[in-house]
């Protein structure tokens, strides 16, 4: 399971989430996945998104005609994922034990979600239960960062209004330069007229190197690893720390 904090996190921004994300290019990285799978992939088009949040991924893949689906360990994220797609099926479970009726042509993982995995040993699950989930030729692509490329004093910081309120949204990777744990810093400003509410967390997530992650998925798949830039294929320049593994199960 992943860590109580995770789901606490989660719980509390639920109400807040696509606020959050409102910078955020869904409709771009799911089509830039799309393209990638009609490459490599089997032409089936049953879909799973792992650590589906409120399900915006899944909305687009339902407009491309997918036959697309959720998962994620959070009630809250998961009911608001059923509101925006009602066609759909969520489900509430770990992604790191999880298992399917119907084999799938393609797993996802977007936001660097992947990392919840909590420890190499988590992700190793992870990536067994995506491959026994499945079919031959089926395409598991996510996002990734290097342990070793992270800036710990780089934030992502934006600004919203939403209910009479300024939200000033800041996250940022840190990794103390050894071990298999890295966290993600989150920090929310809310100002309500002259009153401000701040609220921080930080967990742990596992922490690796594209080569420690290529070996982990060598056995299972044909692994490709792109620039992470949702407008161009392009493949990795071996220099950059943000990267989309698109592996084919062999
Ligand atoms: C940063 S959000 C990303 C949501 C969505 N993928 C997006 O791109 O907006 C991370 C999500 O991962 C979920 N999560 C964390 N640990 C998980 C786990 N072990 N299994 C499944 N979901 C998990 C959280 O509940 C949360 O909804």
């Amino acid at each position: 399971m992943s860590s109580p904090s995770t789901n606490a996190l989660y719980t509390d921004l639920s109400g807040y989430y696509d606020l959050m994300c409102a910078e955020i290019n869904y409709q771009a990285q799911s089509d830039h996945v799309r393209r990638l799978h009609q490459i490599f992939g089997n032409k089936g088009q049953n879909h799973l998104d792992l650590a589906c949040g409120t399900g915006p991924h899944v909305r687009h893949f339902l407009d491309f005609g997918y036959q697309s689906s959720g998962l994620d360990i959070n009630q809250p994220m998961l009911l608001q994922a059923k509101e925006r797609c009602p066609e759909a099926q969520f489900t509430l479970k770990d992604m790191c034990r999880f298992s399917v009726e119907q084999p799938l042509d393609l797993i996802t993982c977007f936001l660097y979600s992947i990392h919840y995995s909590d420890g190499i040993e988590k992700l190793k699950e992870c990536i067994n239960s995506v491959y026994n989930a499945l079919n031959t030729k089926g395409v598991f692509c996510f996002n990734v960062v290097d342990k070793n490329k992270i800036e710990n004093n780089s934030l992502v910081r934006h600004t919203a209004e939403y209910d009479n309120s300024h939200f000033v949204f800041s996250s940022g990777w840190y990794y103390a330069g050894s071990g298999e744990k890295q966290s993600l810093k989150l920090n929310i400003e809310k100002t309500t007229q002259d009153e401000t509410q701040l609220w921080q967390d930080e967990h742990p997530m596992v922490a690796l190197s594209f080569h420690e992650l290529e070996k982990l998925l060598q056995p299972y798949f044909e692994v490709h690893i792109f620039e992470h830039d949702y407008e161009k294929i392009m493949l990795w320049d071996n220099v950059s720390g943000n990267a989309i593994f698109t592996c084919v199960k062999i």
